[in-house]
């Protein structure tokens, strides 16, 4: 089946099943792979797009379920205004290890911060609880979306 989805802005269509997730569709069809593959059971966040500015699990979003939604991923997220502080940030502090979780890591954060632009602790654990990082740098995501979000940020 042919799919029109709004991709960065960009229609692109697909022909896929319609139940195909559109991290298969990123990746695979689109060839767009910084949208990464972990779990793919909505556990891990490593696929995490945002769909109309809301965090989403690519990996269980189906792309009959997309309709006129726009989605946007690690690609463009720099173009937005939080994610272009949030990937500001995560330069300043050097965020990533591996790298691996870490698209996914922006993504919730950006999103995060278009919401809330000065969240509470609370509000990041909300919003990012659900971004595993097998590196452990969940300090250092927790200091750069305040320092992102012009909050006071404690000395590493
Ligand atoms: S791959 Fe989607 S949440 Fe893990
Ligand atoms: S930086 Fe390695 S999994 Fe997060």
């Amino acid at each position: 089946m042919s799919f029109t989805i709004d991709v960065n802005g960009i229609p692109r269509s697909v022909d896929v099943d319609g139940d195909t997730p559109l991290l298969w569709v990123l990746r695979d069809v689109l060839g767009m792979t910084g949208t990464k593959f972990g779990c793919g059971m909505a556990l891990c966040g490593a696929c995490t797009v945002h769909l109309d500015g809301a965090a989403v699990r690519s990996c269980i979003t189906t792309v009959d379920s997309i309709g006129e939604g726009k989605v946007t991923t690690i690609e463009a997220i720099g173009g937005t205004p939080a994610g272009a502080k949030i990937q500001k940030a995560w330069l300043e502090h050097e965020v990533p290890q591996c790298g691996y979780c870490q698209s996914g890591q922006i993504m919730s954060a950006s999103a995060l911060l278009a919401d809330k632009p000065h969240p509470t602790d609370a509000d990041i654990d909300d919003a990012m609880s659900g971004n595993i990082c097998r590196c452990g740098t969940y300090v250092r995501i927790r200091e750069a979306i305040k320092l992102a979000a012009g909050s006071q940020v404690k000395e590493r």
